[in-house]
């Protein structure tokens, strides 16, 4: 049997804690909620079990603490082959958790997350695990760790010759000196709008901010737009690719995740940055078509199925 082609993933693990009301309250008001579910999120480990399930040898590079949410984490990442190895049990810092919008209506979401002990993921934690990056073929990172943390991956990453994925959420301040450590950056609309200052919501305006990505030092950008789709611009061309038609959106929480990790599995693959785009498109339309964020992963025969039918 081949290998499994290796992906490390920097990034956090948090409880996801959803609630699904048909709008927020405002300040000083209750309402009353339609729906409730606690589960595995955090960017990066949500990543890293898209991978998995996708078929990667995935490795989580992180930080828990020795607690229930911790717990949940090694019991998401056992039941689905997750290389722990780089995970650090902290004995004073708590695991983080993340309060989840789901709207009735439309099945978006709003999120304010807490990264708990992985906000203390330092360099030196990354230069420990060199041993999980040194012969992963992909390295992706997210920014719910420090900043100076997801550079300092990036930098270990390339020097070991990984091909090197930034997905810049959530949208935070950055220093223009990350973007030539990435072969690929992956920003929503928003993010990309932050971080170019340019308003993105066309795919016209897509183009041109990832144009900016490029002109900042990124080899390639890849722009999610929602429903939309994805657009890649870089080295190979400019591609729209659009997204996979869904009967009905039960929850976009973590859809960009599915992305991001079935994209970092299908380059590890070896599969061409177009095609890479499509597969992560798959996970995305199908992660969406279910409730929760790690929990609406697809299978492996899942996304070929949808991709079979394109
Ligand atoms: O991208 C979705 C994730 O963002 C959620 O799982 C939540 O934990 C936040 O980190």
């Amino acid at each position: 049997m081949m290998a499994k082609p290796a992906v490390a993933v920097l990034g956090i693990f948090v409880a996801d804690l959803a609630f699904k009301a048909k709008r927020l309250p405002v300040m000083g008001e209750t309402i009353l909620g339609d729906g409730f579910k606690d589960g595995p999120g955090g960017k990066g480990s949500n990543q890293v079990v898209a991978a998995a399930r996708a078929g990667a040898d995935a490795r989580m590079i992180t930080r828990i603490g020795r607690d229930t949410f911790g717990a949940m984490a090694q019991k998401t990442w056992a039941a689905h082959g997750v290389n722990t190895s780089a995970v650090i049990l902290d004995d004073s810092l708590p695991t983080g958790a993340a309060f989840i919008f789901v709207s009735t209506e439309t099945g978006n979401n709003a999120i304010i997350v807490e990264s708990g002990a992985a906000a203390s993921l330092s360099p030196a934690d990354v230069a420990a695990a060199e041993p999980v990056i040194a012969d992963a073929k992909v390295f992706i990172t997210q920014f719910e760790q420090p900043i100076e943390t997801a550079m300092a991956g990036l930098r270990l990453a390339r020097k070991h010759g990984a091909i090197t994925i930034l997905n810049p959420a959530p949208a935070v301040p950055v220093d223009d000196t990350i973007f030539p450590l990435c072969d690929y950056v992956t920003p929503n609309e928003t993010e990309a709008a932050s971080l170019t200052g340019l308003p993105v919501e066309t795919e016209a305006q897509a183009l041109a901010a990832a144009r900016a990505l490029i002109a900042k030092g990124a080899k390639n950008a890849v722009i999610t737009l929602g429903e939309k789709g994805a657009l890649l611009h870089g080295e190979a061309g400019t591609l729209m690719v659009p997204a996979f038609p869904v009967a009905k959106v039960v929850d976009t929480t973590g859809a960009g995740d599915a992305f991001n990790g079935g994209f970092a599995l299908a380059l590890a693959e070896g599969q061409s940055p177009a095609d890479a785009v499509r597969f992560g498109c798959a996970l995305a339309g199908l992660s969406v078509q279910k409730p929760g964020t790690a929990p609406a992963m697809p299978t492996r025969a899942e996304i070929d199925a949808l991709l079979a039918k394109r």
